[in-house]
């Protein structure tokens, strides 16, 4: 049986859909601080079976007990945590404690439980501002801020139990620009609050629920000006985590992949795709660089090529089409 943890989230949810597919056992958590109790139903509507969930958080170790004893876990795929850079940075403790003492909590019921198997997610962010793209998984590691501290220390740490103990397998995944939707358009990403990532305010702009997108920065060193990024489909993203999953457990070799297109794509570029495919209005304005922004970021996903057998599937077109399909359902929009 396979737990996942932030099995509602955007990526957890989109995972969750591909290991029914393959009739994995899963057993799922979420404190729901990122995601709502709902998401469950319309899983479980997607995939016409029952989910086994639990609302709880993984600091509480009483919690994370209680459901490695009454199920039969052989490994995690934990997705847990808090994203949202900008609020890392004027809130450290709350990622630091969170994601690192939350993931530490993890890894030792865990051990105790003779579970030692683990899928992470890890991001993009890790390369920080040291490495001209595309960037490979050698390159040297630089956090720009808690949240990519708090990415590169569960690296470290993960590499460092394996390196203590051999029972101990890892898969750390990292994710550049995850975008994109459910096929069925019935899930997407719909964070709570305030968006962070440009995606779900493209969304909001073309919904009409915020005036103008605005771009930070149309005097980068890039053919438009505009920042560069490795968008890719949660949906390929998903299946990466089964393909990561299948090569612990055949080869019990610990790995750390990138999870890209190893595409570029500029911010007017996915605006005005957006705007094209879907036909609809994206009204954009230039605004000042974001603080911490680097002009261009892109994988080299050789190794996931090789090591996986993976390569995403969905272009840019495609990402968009999605997105606004699913955001037309959700919030019950006629076209
Ligand atoms: P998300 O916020 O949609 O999902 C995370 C889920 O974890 C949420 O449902 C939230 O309620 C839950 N959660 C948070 N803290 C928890 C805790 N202490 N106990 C139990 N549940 C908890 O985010 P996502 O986009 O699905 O991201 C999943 C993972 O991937 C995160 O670790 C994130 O850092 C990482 N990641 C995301 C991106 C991205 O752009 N979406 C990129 C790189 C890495
Ligand atoms: C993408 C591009 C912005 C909003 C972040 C995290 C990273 C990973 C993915 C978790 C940039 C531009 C954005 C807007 C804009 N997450 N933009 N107007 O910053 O590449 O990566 O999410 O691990 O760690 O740092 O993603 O979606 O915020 O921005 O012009 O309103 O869109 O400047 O060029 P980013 P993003």
């Amino acid at each position: 049986m396979i737990l996942i943890t932030g099995a509602l989230g955007y990526i957890g949810s989109h995972t969750i859909i591909e290991l029914a597919k393959l009739n994995y056992e899963i057993i799922a958590l979420d404190n729901l601080s990122n995601s709502k109790l709902s998401q469950l139903s319309i899983l479980e509507k997607i995939v016409s079976k029952k989910i086994t969930f639990f609302k709880g958080d993984i600091r509480d170790k009483n919690f994370l007990e209680s459901l490695f004893k009454s199920h039969n876990i052989s490994a995690v795929i934990h997705f847990a945590g808090l994203k949202a850079v900008g609020e890392s940075v004027i809130n450290p403790l709350k990622y630091f404690d969170n994601n690192i003492g939350g993931t530490i909590n993890l890894l030792q019921v865990m051990n105790k439980n003779n579970c030692n198997k683990i899928v992470f997610s890890s991001s993009a962010t890790v390369y920080g501002d040291l490495n001209i793209p595309p960037f490979k998984e050698n390159s040297s590691l630089r956090s720009n801020n808690p949240y990519g501290l708090s990415k590169i220390t569960l690296e470290k740490i993960l590499e460092d139990l394996a390196a203590s103990d051999s029972k101990w397998i890892f898969a750390s995944l990292r994710y550049f620009n995850p975008i994109g939707a459910h096929s069925s358009g019935l899930i997407g990403d719909d964070p709570l609050g305030k968006p962070n990532n440009i995606m779900p305010f493209i969304v909001k702009v073309a919904l009409k629920k915020i005036k103008t997108l605005e771009i930070f920065g149309n005097d980068y060193d890039t053919p438009d000006g505009t920042g560069i990024r490795d968008y890719i489909h949660v949906e390929d993203i998903a299946q990466g985590h089964i393909r990561a999953l299948e090569y612990i457990e055949k080869y019990s070799s610990s790995i750390t992949v990138n999870l890209g297109t190893g595409k570029g794509c500029s911010v007017l570029n996915l605006v005005k795709t957006f705007s094209n495919v879907n036909s609809v209005k994206v009204p954009y304005v230039f605004a000042p660089r974001r603080n911490g922004d680097i002009a261009s970021s892109y994988a080299d996903t050789s190794l996931a090529t090789q090591i996986l057998n993976w390569k995403p599937l969905h272009n840019i077109e495609r990402m968009c089409l999605d997105t606004w399909k699913w955001a037309r359902t959700h919030y019950n929009l006629k076209k």
